[in-house]
């Protein structure tokens, strides 16, 4: 089908402030010469059942929708009167009017739109499908897509969920985004205006169901009240066709209801469950199920009785079954505490196929169990869970996490469907037959299963932003399309979102689908290779660099870097025997170093830092190079973003441009901490001498201290020279300095210093003492990553300067006040560091601006150049 897509020139009315709440639902009027061209009935009947049903919130949607992109304002019946109206309702409702509809036989769930003729039809195979076909036509329509289309769609899968990992005290596991929109003080929240509003937005992805609480689930969600308050959520809720579903504590019969034990198979606990079951159902007859993570990271389980995880799922099926609900049952089960790395066997990716050995034929038919999509836990490579090739009787479903936990917490651009598509366009091969992982397993086609499909963690806060940050919510967007149907093009659906969400100006859209695009790889680049993992701090918050954590631990996510090699030997000849856990044909893939391929020889392969990849490269100069691109990626990503000044809203613009600063900065941070931490335990030297050669740069140790003290990091690698410096009180000012022997030049001028949750320091930084500029360490009120009270690489920040003249011999000073925000907070230390960067290629043609010859060439050396400071201010 040729699709007619109409773009514009004209102005798109930006000066209105956008704070993201609408996301991509916002309906911005179309520029008058689209308007023209639009033909449309004059009314809209809406066939539906209830006041509160999914059909009749869909007429209000299209009656919305349209008013908000053609400025028409349109009349809501819900008869047909005549035949130039836009019909919304079931097949079933639209046929009992004696109207006839060429909607062939669809699943549930899915639609009919057909809007060549001059009725609009947009009916469902249920309420929900018609709903999402509304979204479907306003969609098209805010992208200015004027094809007359007549067609059926309908979904993968019909499980497509979203999991919040929300809990009762208001507060969200892994949450970058604010509070819980719907807990609070271990009660449900009263008002629940967000709580409908985010309905709306999963339904207009096609998301159906919705667990509400942390899969850390608190017992305390099943208290009377608090069932009670599971109704108001279901009620807001229900109109958008989004069904309510709740994590459950395993042993809740025993600390909630005071029972001696909670084995799945005594009947006290049969009874208990089914009771509390039966009370659930009576405020939520819709309930979509439960969600149990068991005996994994330390939550109660079966296991603890000798019973089987298919004991425990099957007693929370067979509670929900007479309502048709269904038990999800996570495969994430591990034993986080006795892995011990000195055996060379041990291994945390091999548990879920072990744990689940020998079950697949004993789960009931409503257990459905959930596959996080690697065996490990969401890093930022894995190969697909081989979980999915063995579970043939039993039902399952994907775990995705939009939430960006081992992915730069929402602070950094990574658009996440490319990744997803490594796993769901992987074909397992099971027995030597097609079995593609989205297409065929998780569709429930290949191995003949009514129940199957996909989950995905979201962590949804009460930030207007909804993700705490506007380009994450692509990710969002894009998972209930891939949901609806894993084989669409991840990039097509990213502009959908950017048409819907900034407008239709094409070099809006250019640029966010190159940045988008660029987003994972280059995160990769600068965070973990070649299969490796993420290489943060996975003894604490998955937010910053911190390489060594991932070994000498139990908790199994090891690289087993040593002074000569690196990687985990999973193979079956020599290794965990992990590979072989995949469809022969797979395994015998994984099995050798050959035929492994680059992005992940390190997942399976445990090799010399001097292996040469199929590149051509040895795996260390790859982690070097790697490191360095992903940086000058992540670099480019504010220049990019500056370039559509003015071609979007204000707002959006800025908040979006101080995150994508904060994130160049930061990748700086993750580059320099991982390539000079294996630089030091590889003893191998950068080819390209990049490594701990910071010519440009000045530390802070170095400079003239006023009321400073050395002092260190941790990990060392954090700080360029391992040390920063530290005021030694408060009450005194302070200050660093240090005279500047570079080429005069233009420069830019960074600034790193570590930003510490609680309390705020003040800095100034002035050249010859004239101010630059002035900033507070504040980000924990605008960012939402996990914050640490450590001199780390979570905390480290850079502020820039840009186009700083400088001349041979100016002193730059950079002085540190200290104003504490919360009066409570006051013990805390904070601390700061500096930089200054030589100016790079991008103002060489800028008339006022010139760069020296020397900063020149060095800047195309490497990309970050500059004087390193690192200042610390201690608040008592
Ligand atoms: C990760 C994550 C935890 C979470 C767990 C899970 O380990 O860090 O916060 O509880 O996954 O998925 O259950």
């Amino acid at each position: 089908m040729r699709e007619v897509w109409l773009f514009t020139l004209l102005c798109f009315g930006l000066a209105v402030a956008e704070d993201g709440l609408n996301a991509w639902l916002r309906y911005a009027r179309l520029p008058d010469n689209i308007i023209r061209q639009v033909e449309i009935p004059s009314s809209i009947v809406s066939l539906n059942s209830t006041e509160t049903s999914p059909v009749y919130v869909a007429a209000q949607e299209l009656h919305k929708g349209i008013k908000g992109i053609l400025g028409r304002n349109l009349d809501v019946t819900h008869q047909i009167h005549n035949s130039r109206s836009i019909v919304v309702g079931t097949v079933d409702a639209f046929t009992t009017t004696s109207r006839k509809t060429d909607a062939p036989a669809l699943d549930e769930d899915g639609f009919w739109l057909n809007t060549k003729d001059s009725m609009i039809q947009i009916l469902g195979q249920n309420e929900r499908g018609a709903l999402y076909g509304v979204f479907e036509y306003l969609s098209k329509l805010a992208q200015g897509n004027l094809t007359k289309v007549a067609y059926a769609t309908n979904p993968s899968a019909s499980i497509r969920w979203v999991n919040q990992w929300d809990n009762m005290d208001g507060t969200i596991e892994r949450g970058y985004a604010g509070l819980s929109i719907f807990f609070k003080n271990n009660t449900i929240v009263a008002n629940t205006t967000r709580i409908a509003e985010y309905a709306r937005l999963l339904a207009s992805i096609r998301v159906n169901g919705i667990v509400v609480n942390n899969v850390n689930a608190n017992p305390i969600l099943l208290s009377e009240e608090n069932m009670a308050g599971l109704g108001r959520i279901a009620d807001a809720m229900r109109p958008w066709g989004v069904q309510v579903g709740i994590s459950l504590n395993f042993a809740s019969p025993q600390t909630l209801g005071g029972l001696k034990t909670f084995d799945p198979l005594d009947k006290s606990v049969v009874t208990w469950w089914h009771d509390r079951t039966d009370k659930l159902y009576k405020h939520v007859p819709d309930m979509a199920g439960y969600l149990v993570k068991a005996n994994s990271e330390g939550q109660p389980g079966p296991l603890t009785y000798n019973r089987t995880l298919a004991d425990g799922a099957n007693l929370f099926a067979k509670a929900v079954k007479p309502y048709g609900g269904i038990a999800m049952f996570r495969a994430f089960v591990y034993d986080s505490q006795n892995l011990r790395e000195a055996n060379w066997k041990d291994d945390r990716a091999n548990a879920a196929v072990e744990f689940f050995n020998g079950l697949d034929e004993k789960f009931d038919d409503n257990v459905v169990v959930q596959v996080k999509y690697g065996p490990i836990d969401f890093q930022v490579r894995e190969p697909v869970s081989p979980l999915f090739a063995h579970l043939q009787q039993t039902a399952s479903a994907i775990e995705l996490q939009i939430t960006q936990e081992y992915l730069g917490q929402q602070c950094h651009l990574v658009y996440l469907p490319p990744m997803w598509k490594t796993i769901l366009d992987f074909d397992m091969r099971v027995d030597g037959e097609k079995s593609v992982v989205g297409e065929n397993i998780l569709s429930g086609k290949r191995f003949n299963k009514t129940l199957s499909g996909y989950a995905a963690v979201v962590n949804v806060g009460q930030n207007t932003t909804w993700l705490g940050t506007h380009l994450a919510m692509s990710n969002l967007y894009a998972y209930g399309r891939i949901a609806w149907d894993p084989t669409i093009d991840e990039v097509a659906v990213l502009q959908d979102w950017a048409r819907l969400t900034y407008g239709l100006d094409r070099k809006v859209i250019d640029t966010i689908t190159e940045m988008s695009l660029q987003s994972w790889p280059a995160y990769e680049n600068y965070t973990g290779n070649l299969g490796v993992q993420t290489l943060t701090d996975i003894t604490y918050n998955h937010y910053g660099a911190n390489p060594q954590s991932m070994d000498n631990n139990p908790w199994g996510q090891w690289t087993r870097a040593d002074h000569n090699s690196i990687g985990m030997d999973r193979t079956v000849w020599n290794g965990t025997g992990y590979s072989g856990q995949y469809p022969s044909e797979i395994a015998a893939t994984y099995e050798s170093i050959e035929t492994t391929p680059d992005d992940l020889l390190l997942w399976f392969h445990h090799v010399p830092y001097t292996h040469v990849l199929k590149s051509g490269k040895t795996v260390i100069q790859h982690f070097y190079d790697a490191h360095y691109a992903g940086a000058e990626t992540a670099s480019s990503f504010p220049k990019k973003w500056a370039s559509l000044k003015g071609l979007i809203d204000e707002q959006r613009y800025e908040e979006m441009l101080f995150r994508l600063e904060y994130q160049a900065g930061h990748a700086i941070v993750w580059r320099d901490s991982i390539v000079q931490f294996y630089n030091n335990i590889s003893g191998i030297p950068d080819t390209s001498n990049r490594v701990g050669n910071h010519p440009w740069r000045i530390e802070a140790e170095d400079m003239t201290l006023h009321n400073y003290k050395v002092t260190g990091v941790n990990p060392f690698q954090a700080a360029s020279g391992y040390r920063v410096v530290q005021t030694s009180d408060n009450s005194t000012a302070a200050s660093v300095q240090t005279t500047l022997g570079y080429p005069a030049g233009v420069y830019d001028l960074a600034v790193a210093y570590y930003d510490l949750y609680e309390g705020e320091a003040k800095y100034e930084v002035f050249l010859n003492d004239k101010s630059l500029g002035s900033w507070a360490g504040d980000l924990e009120h605008k960012l939402g990553y996990t914050l640490t009270r450590g001199i780390d690489a979570h905390s480290a920040t850079r502020v820039t300067f840009k186009n700083v003249r400088i001349e041979k011999g100016d002193v730059v000073r950079i002085e540190t006040g200290v104003f504490l925000s919360p009066p409570l907070l006051v013990s805390h230390f904070i601390f700061f560091a500096l930089y200054l960067s030589a100016k790079t290629n991008l103002f060489l043609d800028t008339a006022d601006h010139h760069v020296s010859e020397s900063a020149e060439l060095l800047s195309s050396l490497s990309f970050h150049i500059g004087v390193h400071l690192l200042t610390p201010v201690n608040q008592s």
